[in-house]
């Protein structure tokens, strides 16, 4: 049988049995259409509206059914949660002359500010659902206590590719969608984002100190076993290319001992069978070697294809009708509505004129791609009003405009 995963987001912490939860979703799902994906919110005038009053969204997962989906004929995997609010709190220390450095930035997991990445994040294939496997897999045979001489599982992850492609934010969202999947195994998660950038800012003096600091603070929360911990090293070729340079005898010996003692670190913490360690990098040739060998999965990251531009375009344009910037209907077309034109001739306009410029739009990141928008609004539209049509010639006017600022770019 195959299984779904529904997730059920609490608006506060309550009493409410989850059993009882899951029942009255389950009840209300019923009678809906499911698509992978499939977001409900906003329940008014529901029946059980006690219930609803608590319930800030259902999500359905993303998975690998394509058709329409019969809840009766799959076993469903219910994850229920409250997001935390309290945003990210910095772990500081005080260098010698009193200054303060910030170490790293922590996040209690499942929260507001990382809760709808992983669903804004759009890729060709099916990136974030391998990964979100290979994740679980990793801290189930590190919670088992699968022997890692015998199989080996260093718990790393390594994601690279040019800058802009989702790095930072899929590890964040990872670390976030892990801590819902684990909710059984640990009562409390943590993201915490090592600021590699403050370890190299006391270069000459104490670095040392500061690495042994952090991974102290570090440590003592990984020696509850009830808590999972996620460890974000973003743009880690800061650190591996440090060393390549210290080798090279441009850098005091000092610099060495920093990169040393991280690897070290970072060696003995990921024996605990609690913890994730997630690496991005935007040059894989810049990155020492010891540290490519430290990760499971190297997973490249490339810029979005025009299937993909299409469908984060589409995302951007859906929300500038929600929020009626765009005074237009919401459409749901698709890139396949080409090939199968059953559609309106207005929809297979519209639909055309998104593919024209998102096929022009090749090779811009995710992060140009989620700026266009806002661009076309702001350099080439006048007027409250705007219709899709007009937005549309606007974002090709966008698209133009960032291409030659690109390339201006590359001139130099
Ligand atoms: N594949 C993608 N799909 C949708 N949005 C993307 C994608 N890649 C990047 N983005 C957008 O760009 C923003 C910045 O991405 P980021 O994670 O900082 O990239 P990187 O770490 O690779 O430089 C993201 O928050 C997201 O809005
Ligand atoms: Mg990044």
């Amino acid at each position: 049988m195959d299984s779904l995963d529904i997730e059920i987001i609490l608006k506060t912490y309550n009493t409410i049995p989850k059993n009882d939860i899951i029942r009255i979703c389950s009840l209300y799902l019923s009678t809906k259409t499911l698509k992978p994906g499939s977001v409900f919110g906003q329940f008014n005038n529901v029946e059980n509206s006690i219930i609803f009053d608590d319930i800030e969204k259902i999500l359905i997962s993303d998975s690998n059914i394509e058709t329409e989906i019969n809840l009766s004929k799959l076993h469903i995997n219910w994850y229920v949660y409250t997001l935390d609010r309290n945003g990210p709190q910095n772990d500081n220390c005080e260098d010698e002359s009193g200054e303060e450095i910030n170490l790293s930035t922590q996040w209690i997991l499942p929260c507001f500010d990382i809760s709808n990445l992983w669903e804004t994040l759009i890729y060709d294939t099916s990136i974030k659902e391998d990964l979100l496997k290979y994740a679980s897999t990793m801290m189930e045979f590190a919670s088992r206590g699968v022997d890692s001489n015998i199989i080996a599982c260093n718990k790393v992850i390594l994601l690279h590719g040019p800058p802009g492609t989702g790095k930072t934010s899929l590890c964040k969202a990872l670390a976030h969608k892990l801590s819902i999947k684990t909710q059984k195994q640990y009562k409390k998660a943590i993201l915490m984002e090592i600021n590699s950038h403050s370890l190299f800012s006391k270069w000459f003096s104490e670095s040392g100190k500061l690495v042994t600091k952090m991974f102290t603070k570090i440590k003592e929360i990984i020696e509850d076993p009830n808590i999972l911990v996620c460890l974000l090293i973003d743009e880690i070729e800061s650190l591996a290319h440090a060393r390549d340079q210290c080798m090279s005898g441009n850098e005091p010996s000092d610099s060495l001992r920093v990169v040393n003692a991280v690897l070290t670190q970072i060696d003995q913490i990921k024996r605990y069978s609690n913890v994730l360690i997630l690496t991005t990098s935007n040059m894989t040739g810049a990155i020492d070697i010891a540290f490519v060998d430290r990760a499971d999965i190297k997973q490249y990251l490339g810029l979005p294809s025009a299937n993909a531009i299409f469908h984060i375009y589409r995302s951007c344009i859906e929300e500038l009708i929600k929020t009626g910037i765009i005074q237009a209907k919401s459409e749901t077309y698709h890139y396949q509505n080409l090939k199968n034109v059953t559609s309106s001739i207005d929809e297979f306009e519209m639909t055309k004129h998104l593919v024209d410029i998102s096929q022009i739009s090749v090779g811009l990141s995710g992060r140009a791609l989620r700026k266009i928008p806002f661009l076309a609004h702001a350099l080439f539209l006048n007027g409250n009003s705007v219709n899709l049509h007009q937005f549309f010639d606007a974002m090709r006017k966008a698209v133009q405009h960032e291409l030659q600022q690109k390339s201006h770019f590359n001139k130099n």
